[in-house]
């Protein structure tokens, strides 16, 4: 650990004379710089953190009078002053003077490839272009796709302000379990996953005349299968146009793919960004990103500061410990505004990014890789990437999907770098060496079509009539086996015949957004005549990681009162119990608050659970309630479930059944004490260990009844099911 003696002398800093301090304050202020940014910094300098006593450093830097000098530092009043009304910005935008030429490309050809560094405005003018330039006459729309459903929420809000529209009425968007859309819409922007769902209704995508598949270097599955489902499309429907928009280097090979269609390069506009590493690998990126925003904060001339961190939960331990400092600091230094984005922040709380910061204050995003193309950030200058982004992968040997935290590509290093340069020139601190960069990122991030489960995507596919997924027009096609695995695990759910064709079960699975097990939980429960609950047990598990609240100085309290809602047969009963005290307290929003549950994730649930009811008189089941019997509602998760089951073996772990992999239940799980024989799990995901979330006990017997083409009794010889003593060694709650 280096201390702050290393980094400034505040020994010497003490003894200076009150007379002086003007004077030393300012030769300080210029050495701190300095030192935390060499001037070679742009050939990669090393810095360093100062993990001790950055109270004190900051402390002694913030000794009085220094405040007012500090606010005379800025560099971005200027920009600040220059509050741009919409139509400014609009000029502004690099892609602007490119309007005629683009409209034009569009006109005379069919598909076209867009390439333009990210913030250059594509996503948010182009379709209003198009839509100027008569696109949306007769009645037709222009669709745009989004790899993430944020994006897509915010971008048309966006666009719905400037063009002056209500939001839902021209302009709207769609996203899984929500359609902000209505007749009126000709703007319409949708996550990928939407798109592909739309297939199944409007094959043609009739009604559209222009679809934007946006972001396509983000390469999400369902992007991938969009590319060879509208290549398909529109060599039937020559009217309908189709761009392809990404931010970076890929667009060679999309117009390779899309039979040598043209690319049209809007010029980057990118200010230089100084680059710098720490000298030595952090132990603890969080807490080495709290330090290098205290550091920014103190040391550097304004400028918001963009910090990438990997999922909701870091973001708010980020938060709190920030917040947290600054509380101690109070009035010594400047506002920092602290605002956190990641997919399951509500809306409302999203658009705060977007406001412009207030002069003299300085504003830190707190994002997760959303910020990396998905959303632009008006003047960020500073960046803090810690070199990690949370991915899903799937090993096709073992059937097991993880959700992970992995170091990022270069290429995605680079991307985030840049978010550092779109205003002004701009300073990237990364919290890994130079040389990690140079030899253990890897050059660009791998598709996600060729790391992840395919059940789902190989499900709609086969429900649009796509039978030959070997020949299908995949952009980069996916491991051979994983495809297979896909194909085995539809078979054993019931949704695909022995010749691969789509079951009357699988048609009905494929009318539910979520994955393939989940739709066989909902059909199941038709059977075991407990719908209600699996409704709600579904749209709880759509939120989970967001229900529970955990606030840092409460958590005995928060941790007590969720103990309250525990069921002893597992998480996704007590999930039940949350949701159902809920609703008869008539969803109350004391009631959350009361009991360290977050509002807003419930009324996400209630909105999904709506959703779902829905989708379940589509396929004509019946709502009705067995909650007294959990038995039958574990059955027909079981029935979805029966890949995700681990049997107790010794030193207090799980072996999977099938493949024999040691997992371990998760430390908040309501069974981390129980240690049930037999039990299913709901998601895996790797950090020290392989956790289970969510799991619930069930009996090996009940896996005959719901699989009996999957599992052999000899497998499941050991079901005496009874519990396991409590003092087997184990694992503790620490990990
Ligand atoms: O798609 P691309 O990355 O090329 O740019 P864009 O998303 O269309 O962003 C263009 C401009 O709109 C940027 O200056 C953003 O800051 C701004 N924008 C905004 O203010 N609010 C949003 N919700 C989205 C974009
Ligand atoms: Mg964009």
């Amino acid at each position: 650990k280096s201390s702050v003696s290393d980094y400034i002398e505040v020994d010497e800093l003490e003894k200076v004379p009150q007379s002086e301090q003007k004077k030393w304050e300012k030769d300080q202020m210029a050495s701190a710089v300095f030192k935390f940014g060499s001037k070679d910094a742009s050939k990669g300098d090393e810095y360093e953190l100062v993990l001790e006593d950055q109270i004190d450093f900051i402390q002694a830097l913030q000794m009085p009078g220094s405040r007012d000098k500090i606010k005379k530092e800025p560099e971005l009043t200027e920009q600040e002053k220059k509050k741009l009304t919409i139509e400014e910005t609009k000029i502004s935008l690099p892609i602007f003077p490119f309007k005629e030429d683009l409209i034009q490309a569009v006109q005379e050809h069919q598909v076209l490839i867009i390439e333009g560094e990210t913030g250059s405005g594509k996503t948010t003018q182009i379709p209003q272009y198009l839509h100027e330039a008569g696109f949306t006459n007769d009645n037709k729309k222009i669709g745009c796709t989004q790899p993430r459903r944020v994006a897509a929420m915010s971008v048309a809000a966006r666009v719905a302000q400037e063009m002056g529209v209500k939001l839902g009425n021209e302009v709207g968007y769609a996203i899984r379990f929500e359609d902000c859309t209505s007749e009126r819409t000709i703007i319409k922007y949708m996550t990928d996953g939407t798109l592909h769902r739309e297939f199944l209704s409007e094959p043609d995508l009739q009604s559209y005349s222009v679809m934007i598949i946006d972001e396509a270097h983000e390469r999400t599955l369902h992007t991938d299968i969009l590319f060879g489902l509208v290549k398909d499309i529109a060599r039937f429907r020559p009217d309908l146009k189709l761009l392809i928009s990404s931010a970076t280097l890929d667009a060679q090979k999309f117009s390779e793919f899309f039979d040598d269609a043209p690319i049209f390069r809007i010029p980057g506009r990118r200010f230089p960004v100084d680059i710098y590493y720490t000298k030595a690998p952090e132990a603890d990126y969080v807490d080495a990103c709290v330090i290098s925003i205290l550091q920014i904060h103190v040391t550097q001339p304004l400028g918001d500061i963009l910090v990438f961190l990997t999922g909701q939960e870091e973001i708010e331990t980020c938060q709190e410990l920030l917040q947290d400092r600054l509380r101690r600091l109070g009035s010594k230094v400047k506002e920092l505004i602290v605002l956190p984005v990641y997919a399951n922040l509500p809306s409302d709380m999203q658009a705060k990014i977007f406001d412009p910061t207030p002069p003299g204050a300085r504003k830190v995003v707190l994002a997760t890789n959303i910020a990396e193309t998905s959303l632009t950030i008006d003047n960020i200058i500073y960046v803090i990437d810690p070199g990690f982004a949370k991915q899903n992968y799937f090993n096709s040997r073992t059937g097991m999907e993880s959700l992970m935290v992995v170091p990022i590509s270069k290429a995605s290093a680079n991307q985030r770098a840049g978010r550092a340069g779109r205003v002004a020139a701009g300073k990237c601190f990364r919290l890994y060496t130079a040389w990690s960069y140079k030899h253990e990122l890897e050059d660009n991030t791998v598709p996600e079509i060729q790391r992840i489960n395919l059940g789902n995507a190989v499900l709609m596919l086969k429900a649009l009539g796509i039978n030959d997924l070997v020949h299908f027009d995949f952009l980069d096609p996916p491991p051979h086996e994983t495809l297979v695995l896909a194909l085995e695990q539809l078979y054993a759910l019931g949704a695909l015949n022995h010749h691969g064709e789509l079951t009357k079960m699988g048609r009905r699975m494929a009318e539910f957004p979520v994955d393939p097990m989940m739709a066989k939980t909902l059909l199941a429960s038709e059977k075991y005549k407990c719908s209600e609950e699996v409704v709600t047990i579904t749209a709880m598990l759509s939120v989970n990681s967001a229900i529970f609240y955990r606030p840092k100085d409460k958590i005995i309290h928060a941790d007590t009162a969720r103990k309250n809602f525990n069921h002893v047969a597992g998480d996704h009963l007590s999930l039940l119990n949350v949701y159902n005290q809920w609703r008869d307290t008539d969803f109350s929003t004391q009631w959350c608050y009361e009991n360290f549950i977050q509002y807003r994730s419930m009324k996400r649930a209630r909105d999904v659970r709506e959703q779902l009811v829905g989708l379940m008189q589509r396929v004509e089941i019946e709502m009705v309630s067995n909650i007294s019997e959990t038995v039958d509602i574990r059955k027909a998760i079981t029935a979805g479930y029966f890949y995700h089951i681990a049997r107790f073996s010794k030193g207090g772990n799980y072996k999977t059944v099938k493949h024999n992999q040691t997992v371990t239940i998760h430390p908040n799980s309501s069974l981390f004490d129980e240690l049930p024989r037999w039990i299913l799990y709901h998601q895996l995901v790797f950090t020290t260990k392989e956790f289970m979330r969510q799991v619930i006990e069930i009996e090996s017997k009940w896996l005959l009844e719901v699989a009996p083409h999957y599992y052999k009794p000899k497998e499941l010889e050991d079901s005496t099911n009874k519990k396991m003593p409590k003092t087997i060694g184990r694992a503790t709650k620490t990990d």
